[in-house]
C-alpha cells in the first residue's frame, strides 16, 4: 500500500515529499527535529536535509517530565496535561522549521513524542508509551502526522527499538565486506552491527548518559543537567568497587535483542548501588563514564566490529570518548557525520525516514534488530488537510543517500 496526499498524487510526485521528523530522547533535554526532502527512485532513498533544530524543553516543562518518570508516582491527570503540553511544544518546533526551511508547507510529519515508560518484563517488551498528542501538531502544520511509532513493532514481538536500526542499516550497507557499527550514546546506549553474510542486529547496551547526568543532577541539587565534556569525570579516579557493583547487573549478559530504559537506569538505581560506599564526586562520574566505556568496548568487541560510527550527545563528552577509543584499539572510531548525517540530527533523521515510509506503506522496522516476527509499517497516522489515500504497493528501500549542508541550530523556547 502507498499512503498518499492528495496534493502529491495529482501533481504524481508520489515518491516525492517534505518530511519533518521529531523526537525528544530518553534524556529529555531537547527536542530534535529536522526537515527533509526526501526522493525514492527505485529502492533507493535520495534524503537532503534541509534543515535541523534542537529546542530545549522549558524548565518547567522538563521538570515535569522527570517528575513523571519512574520510579515516581504520577497521576492519570499529570499524564494529560504533559501529553498536551509536550504535543503543543512539538506543533511549535515543527511550524517553526516548516515555516524556516519548507515556505510552510510539509507533507508528513513524524513525531516520537517523549518516552515515559518502557514496559519490559522477562527479556521481552509489553509496551511503551510515548506522549505528545499528535493531533495538535496536526492542526497546526495541517500535515499528516505519523506518532506513536513504536507500538506496532512490540505487539509484533520486538523490542520496539533500537529503531534506528532501520536507518543504520540503510547507511551502513546490509551486505558489507566488513563488519560495521553504529552506536548511538544517549542517555541509553544502542548499537547496530551489520557485515558479511549475517542478519543485521541491533539492541541497547546499558546506561550512556542516564546514569552520568542523575549523579550530576543529583550532586548539584538539580542545578546542573550534566558532567560537561566529562570534565568531572576527567579529574577523577574509577572506583573499582562501585564499578564491579554496577557490572553486576545482568542487563548487560542478557542475550540480544534487548532494550531498557530509565525505568531501570535512573537516580535510585545509582543510590542503591552506591549504598554505604563513600566515593568523592569527581570520581563517581569517573566510574560512570568509565561503565558506559566498557559496556560499549564489550559490545564492539563481541560482535567483532572493525569500524564504528558514533552519535549522541555522548560524543560532546570528550572524556567519554577518550576512554572508548582507548579500549577500542585496533578499531576505526569516527562520527557518523562520516556518512553523510550530522551526528545530533541523526535521530530526528530516522523519524523522519519512518514518516516517509509509513506514508507510503512501507515497513520501518528491522525484525532482526528489533527481535520482532517481522518488520511492521510502524506508527499512527492522524490525517492532515488531505485525505490519505491508498495508491499502490512499493518495495522497501534497499539504500539511502544522504545529503547535508546542516550546522545544528540551538533555539531556547
Ligand atoms: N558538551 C557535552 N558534554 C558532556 N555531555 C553532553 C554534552 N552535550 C550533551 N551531552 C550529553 O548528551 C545527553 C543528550 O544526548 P542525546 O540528546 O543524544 O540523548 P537522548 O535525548 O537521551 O536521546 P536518545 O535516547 O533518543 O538517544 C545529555 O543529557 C548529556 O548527558
Ligand atoms: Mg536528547
Amino acid at each position: 500500500m502507498v499512503f498518499e496526499t492528495r496534493r502529491t498524487l495529482e501533481q504524481g510526485l508520489a515518491d516525492v515529499m517534505k518530511v519533518i521528523g521529531m523526537i525528544s530522547g530518553t534524556s529529555f533535554d531537547a527536542i530534535e527535529a529536522v526537515a527533509v526532502d526526501f526522493s525514492l527512485t527505485d529502492r533507493v532513498i535520495e534524503a537532503a536535509l534541509l534543515g535541523h533544530v534542537s529546542v530545549p524543553y522549558s524548565d518547567e516543562l522538563r521538570d515535569r517530565v522527570a517528575q513523571v518518570l519512574p520510579p515516581h508516582a504520577t497521576t492519570i491527570e499529570e499524564v494529560c496535561k504533559l501529553d498536551t503540553l509536550i504535543g503543543q511544544s512539538f506543533a511549535d518546533v515543527a511550524v517553526s522549521l516548516a515555516d524556516q526551511h519548507c515556505d510552510g508547507i510539509v507533507d508528513v510529519v513524524c513525531s516520537h513524542g517523549q518516552t515515559v515508560y518502557h514496559w519490559v518484563h522477562d527479556g521481552h517488551a509489553l509496551g511503551t508509551l510515548q506522549i505528545g498528542q499528535g493531533a495538535w501538531i496536526a492542526e497546526r502544520t495541517e500535515a499528516t502526522v505519523v506518532c506513536d511509532v513504536r507500538s506496532r513493532d512490540v505487539a509484533a514481538g520486538g523490542h520496539g527499538a533500537p529503531l534506528v536500526s532501520l536507518l543504520d542499516v540503510l547507511l551502513l550497507g546490509q551486505n558489507p565486506p566488513n563488519v560495521r557499527g553504529a552506536l548511538n550514546l544517549g542517555g541509553i546506549s544502542n548499537i547496530t552491527v551489520v557485515g558479511p553474510s549475517r542478519e543485521p542486529i541491533a539492541f541497547d547496551i546499558g546506561p550512556a548518559n542516564a546514569l552520568m547526568d542523575a549523579a550530576v543532577m543529583w550532586l548539584s541539587d538539580g542545578s546542573e543537567h550534566y558532567d560537561r565534556d566529562g570534565e568531572r569525570a576527567a579529574r577523577g579516579v574509577v572506583d573499582e568497587t562501585f564499578l564491579a557493583r554496577l557490572l553486576d547487573d545482568p542487563y548487560y549478559a542478557a542475550p540480544a535483542p534487548k532494550s531498557t530504559g530509565k525505568e531501570h537506569f535512573h537516580r535510585e538505581y545509582l543510590l542503591e548501588k552506591l549504598s554505604s560506599l563513600d566515593i568523592g564526586r569527581d570520581d563517581l562520574l569517573a566510574t560512570l563514564a568509565d561503565l558506559t566505556a566498557r559496556t560499549v568496548a564489550s559490545a564492539v568487541r563481541e560482535y567483532g566490529v572493525t569500524e564504528l560510527f558514533v552519535s549522541g550527545g555522548g560524543t560532546r563528552n570528550a572524556h567519554l570518548m577518550r576512554l572508548i577509543g582507548g579500549y577500542l584499539s585496533g578499531v576505526s572510531v569516527s562520527l557518523v557525520d562520516e556518512l553523510g548525517v550530522p551526528e545530533a540530527a541523526k535521530e530526528a533523521a530516522l523519524f523522519a525516514l519512518i514518516g516517509f515510509l509509513t506514508v507510503h506503506g512501507i515497513a520501518g522496522s528491522v525484525a532482526s534488530c528489533t527481535g520482532a516476527r517481522r518488520a511492521s509499517i510502524l506508527g499512527t497516522i492522524i490525517p492532515g488537510r488531505q485525505p490519505t489515500v491508498v495508491v499502490a504497493e512499493r518495495d522497501e528501500p534497499t539504500r539511502i543517500i544522504l545529503r547535508s549542508s546542516l550546522s545544528t541550530e540551538v533555539e531556547s523556547v
